[in-house]
């Protein structure tokens, strides 16, 4: 089971999600998608705070943990 990644996210700034699940933290591509059919998912946030980030892949809500994650 995946924990969420805790971290702390800037407004306006932007992130590249990993979709390919290779990634050293598990949730932000750090390019090892490389020579998989994945790509990362751009995306920012509106508020700069800490955000739970999923590892699952199973989130409704990516890149943000729903708590699919403990079903
Ligand atoms: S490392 Fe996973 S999508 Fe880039």
């Amino acid at each position: 089971m995946s924990q969420p990644v805790q971290m702390n996210l800037e407004a306006g700034k932007e992130y590249h999600y990993c979709t390919c699940g290779k990634s050293k933290d598990g949730v932000l591509c750090d390019g090892s998608h490389k020579g998989t059919d994945f790509t990362p998912t751009a995306f920012s946030v509106k508020e700069s705070k800490e955000y739970y980030l999923c590892s699952c892949k199973k989130s409704a809500n990516e890149p943000f943990c729903d708590g699919t994650h403990t079903k």
